[in-house]
């Protein structure tokens, strides 16, 4: 006797219903997932300058971001905090940096983070630990802000330059009871670090890290 002779008693005994949902949930979701593919791609595709300039709105701006500023402000209609791009700002100095110069400053940075390992203590974008201060939105911590504590420690004029003092000496700037070990991080590592923080702040991360001006604020004490 083979299976075609047997008459199931029910639909739910039939190997035919069973492999015909089978095929159907298979084919539904491969679509699902390419339209989603899709979307998310359109959604995380880096802005350009020109996008910059004409400001329009990309959840991920050009590298050339570097040469705005850069600020976290409250959105009523999303209740949380948002990355806001506003009008020219100097980055060391500068703020004519070509998105060719800003993609290479901002590769460098990627790569410094890398060899040294900043994830082990820190976080960026959801990935590393959480010993450190999350990283992902460092640039517009308070912190760093005019009259924070960390640029007021390191006596240097602007962020960026604040920034790049402790990044090259974290030693000296003890602000936490957790201290940061000095990486023997260079001048020119550290000014590229700082710009990969700078561009990851602008990124539009739907207010990930949670509450972060209160958890990251709260070293202002
Ligand atoms: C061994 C652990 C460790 C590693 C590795 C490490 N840090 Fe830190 N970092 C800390 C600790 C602890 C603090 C808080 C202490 C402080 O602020 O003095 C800190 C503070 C900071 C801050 C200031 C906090 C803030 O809110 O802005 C920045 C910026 C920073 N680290 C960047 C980096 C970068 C970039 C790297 C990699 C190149 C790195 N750290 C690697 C432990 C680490």
């Amino acid at each position: 006797m083979n299976d075609e002779d047997v008459k199931p008693n029910s639909v739910w005994t039939s190997n035919r219903f069973w492999s015909r949902s089978a095929g159907w949930v298979t084919g539904v979701s491969a679509v699902l997932l390419m339209f989603l593919t899709m979307s998310t791609l359109s959604q995380i595709t880096m802005g350009s300058a020109k996008d910059l300039e004409n400001k329009v709105t990309k959840r991920v701006p050009s590298a050339s971001v570097i040469n705005y500023k850069v600020t976290y402000e409250y959105s009523t209609k999303r209740g949380h905090e948002v990355p806001v791009i506003g009008e020219k700002e100097k980055f060391f100095g500068r703020d004519d940096y070509s998105e060719a110069e800003a993609n290479k400053l901002l590769e460098h940075g990627k790569l410094t983070t890398q060899a040294k390992n900043c994830m082990n203590c820190h976080t960026l974008l959801g990935n590393g630990a959480y010993f450190a201060p999350d990283l992902t939105k460092a640039w517009v911590d308070p912190a760093w802000q005019e009259g924070g504590i960390m640029i007021g420690m390191t006596g240097k004029a602007t962020k960026e330059e604040a920034m790049a003092e402790f990044l090259q000496h974290p030693d000296k700037y003890p602000s936490h009871s957790r201290r940061m070990p000095n990486l023997g991080i260079t001048a020119e590592e550290a000014k590229a670090t700082v710009a990969f923080l700078k561009h990851m702040s602008s990124i539009d991360t739907n207010g990930f890290p949670r509450n972060f001006n209160k958890i990251q604020g709260s070293i202002q004490k």
